[in-house]
């Protein structure tokens, strides 16, 4: 097993594009490191410069503490499953899994030793004898893991590998795979651009855009303590609500002017985030996130409120997102890919109890917990939070 470090990588392609801008990351000995971010944005490409299957065209790959920019593939050590795990459909189970072993000349005990320990630990035993084509979809997912993980690697690398599967079976395999990387203890890098799988499957997860990465944290802090306005808008479902706000002190009291609403804040917030001080007065980004909206109660005045006009409701079975018109608020929408915030009108979504009886032209009031709230340089897309 082994530890994998970037240190300041770069990934210029022959035709001058970048797909990696100086990459500082480190993953630990037995970590299950997830890296998500929208289509385009260098996932593939880090995940096979450490493969070896594209070259490194700036700084240091270091697999084990050992320098790795020149190492041919075979000589890493580590194992890749890639999204469509190409199996050999005229080959048993067995036989799949044990091929990478007989390939390097592995005796034929060993291999037999090994595959049945492989498929035991992957519930694969009762299909030993079965091609590819008789298998369900995570069955075949599971032979391809099982390839991978017979060879004892120092590393996984895993590309998408959920992605052709249904979303039931996404959801089964998200939780055996990480079960199985629990019980190996093997470094394993994780390629997604699905968040969801970020959030519950990576011990930590690394957010790249466009070839940057914007933010390595556990799921926990990047849902809590997002750094700036993209790993925000890109963590959570449904995402973020970005706000355009004043922040004004009225005597020892602190305010978010959102159009005619007044939310108030933290009393102790300037204490906690000096850095908010110099926003006073001017205009911010409030993040706000659907789940933290709730309906109004009358007697919670230390809680802001908003009003609007419901314009739709999506019921989710346990929850519904209300979609709330905000009269004179101005809301963002959150950047996808590489686009810069959009002005998407006033329109503020809230996920809400399914059990409350909500439909489109009613009027509803909604409370913001101050505590909740989250702020933004709208200049430097930056959280406030010093
Ligand atoms: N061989 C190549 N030559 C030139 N540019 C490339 C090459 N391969 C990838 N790129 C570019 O590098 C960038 C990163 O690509 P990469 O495949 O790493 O993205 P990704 O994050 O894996 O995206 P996806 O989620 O769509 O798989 C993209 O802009 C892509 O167009
Ligand atoms: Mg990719």
């Amino acid at each position: 097993m082994a530890s994998i470090i970037f240190e300041g990588v770069e990934k210029r392609y022959p035709d001058g594009s970048t797909a990696i801008r100086h990459l500082d990351l480190e993953i630990k000995d037995g970590e299950f490191l997830v890296l998500v971010g929208p289509s385009g944005c260098g996932k593939s490409t880090a995940l096979r410069m450490i493969a070896g299957l594209e070259d490194i065209t700036g700084g240091q790959l270091k697999i084990g503490g050992n320098v790795a920019n020149g190492l041919a593939p075979r000589d890493r050590d580590v194992a890749m499953v890639f999204q469509s795990y190409a199996l050999y459909p005229h080959m048993s189970v067995e036989e799949n899994i044990g091929f990478g072993l007989s390939a390097r000349g592995v005796a034929k005990e060993e291999i037999a030793l090994k595959v049945q320990k492989t498929a035991e630990l992957l519930e694969l035993e009762p299909y030993l004898k079965r091609k590819p084509g008789q298998l369900s979809g995570g069955q075949r997912q599971r032979v391809a893991m099982g390839r991978a993980l017979v060879r004892e690697p120092n590393a996984f690398l895993m590309d998408e590998p959920l992605s052709n599967l249904d979303a039931r079976l996404r959801g089964q395999m998200r939780a055996e795979i990480a079960r199985l990387q629990k019980m190996t203890g093997v470094t394993t890098v994780y390629v997604t651009h699905d968040q969801i799988e970020a959030m519950t499957m990576g011990d930590r997860v690394a957010v790249m855009r466009g070839g940057v990465l914007q933010q390595l944290g556990a799921p926990r802090t990047l849902y809590d303590a997002p750094d700036n306005l993209f790993v925000a808008g890109f963590i959570g479902t449904p995402s973020m609500n970005f706000v355009k706000a004043t922040v004004i002190a009225d005597g020892k009291d602190l305010f978010a002017e959102v159009g005619a609403f007044r939310l108030p804040l933290d009393a102790g917030l300037l204490e906690k985030r000096p850095a908010l001080n110099t926003f006073l007065g001017k205009t911010i980004t409030l993040g706000i996130r659907p789940e933290v909206l709730a309906t109004a109660d009358e007697a919670d005045a230390s809680k802001g409120r908003m009003q609007g006009n419901v314009a739709f409701v999506e019921d989710f079975g346990a929850t519904q997102l209300v979609h709330l018109d905000v009269e004179s608020a101005s809301v963002e929408e959150a950047a996808d890919e590489d686009a810069e915030l959009t002005l998407s009108g006033n329109r503020l979504r809230a996920a809400l109890p399914a059990s409350l009886t909500i439909k489109s032209g009613d009027v509803l009031t909604v409370t913001v917990d101050p505590v909740h709230v989250h702020f933004f340089d709208p200049e430097t897309e930056q959280a406030i939070r010093a």
